[in-house]
């Protein structure tokens, strides 16, 4: 593994950026973080909401157990969300979906950034936190961002939940197949900001590498994969990123 800091990025992933057809990124929360997103882990820190650690109050048991006080959770974000736009980082992917034959952007927030700075057809592994999903016959209800979000399901009447992916629940359908049949597909695989820590979406970034693909991990911290990373480019993912197009 090669580690350098951000002005320093090595001639070979230049090359392999400008030649390469199928890239695949995975995106976690330090991507959104210049955009005043709180992340979960990092700076030794561990996002904790009303007493509760996240990983309790964003779990399958809290929502079994307390839908409303899950709901109040997924509410106060969706506060700080509501008036935060995307970042250079965000832009920057945008804009290499139109650089690459088969770009594919995958990521583990629910926050809805990158489709603000203009990515289409993300693969939003962990849901959305605009969305919400009917408990009962599963059909989803866009929440508007401002005003009122519904809590009854218009279909069947009965209650909403957030559409988003909770610990000890699994991913969307067919959402990891998609993303690992594209992992084993790309040459060329970015990690950026996420600690890694959370499988399966940690996972695929192995798979790429397994592959064959040259892997590049964007985070100021080590994370467990930086490892396996060809190339750890050690800065915030809003300075990087746009110093790959230069
Ligand atoms: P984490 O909060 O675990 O990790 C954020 C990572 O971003 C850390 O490694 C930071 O060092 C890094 N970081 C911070 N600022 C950055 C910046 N400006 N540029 C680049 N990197 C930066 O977030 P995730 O890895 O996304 O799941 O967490 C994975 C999942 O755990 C989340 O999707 C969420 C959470 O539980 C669900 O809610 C299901």
């Amino acid at each position: 593994m090669q580690s350098v800091v951000a002005q320093q990025i090595p001639a070979e992933l230049r090359q392999r950026f400008q030649t390469a057809s199928q890239v695949l990124v995975l995106t976690g929360a330090g991507v959104s973080a210049e955009s005043g997103v709180p992340t979960f882990r990092g700076g030794a820190n561990t996002a904790v909401w009303q007493g509760l650690p996240f990983d309790v109050i964003s779990s399958a048991t809290a929502l079994e157990h307390d839908l409303s006080a899950v709901w109040q959770w997924f509410d106060y974000r969706r506060g700080i969300l509501r008036y935060l736009e995307p970042n250079a980082a965000h832009y920057t992917l945008a804009r290499w979906q139109e650089r690459f034959a088969q770009f594919t952007l995958l990521t583990q927030n629910v926050d809805g950034l990158h489709q603000a700075a203009g990515s289409n057809d993300v693969i939003e592994m962990h849901g959305s936190i605009w969305r919400a999903r009917c408990i009962s016959c599963g059909v989803r209800f866009e929440i508007p961002r401002e005003g009122e979000r519904p809590d009854i399901c218009f279909a069947c009447g009965d209650r909403l939940r957030p559409d988003v992916v909770l610990f000890g629940e699994m991913l969307p359908t067919g959402a990891f197949e998609l993303a690992a049949h594209r992992a084993s597909e790309c040459e060329l695989c970015f990690v950026v900001g996420t600690s890694a820590l959370v499988y399966p979406p940690a996972a695929l970034p192995e798979i790429a590498k397994a592959s064959g693909a040259y892997l590049c991990e964007v985070n100021p911290e080590q994370t467990p994969l930086s490892d396996l990373c060809d190339v750890v480019l050690t800065g915030k993912a809003g300075d990087i990123l746009p110093q790959l197009d230069q």
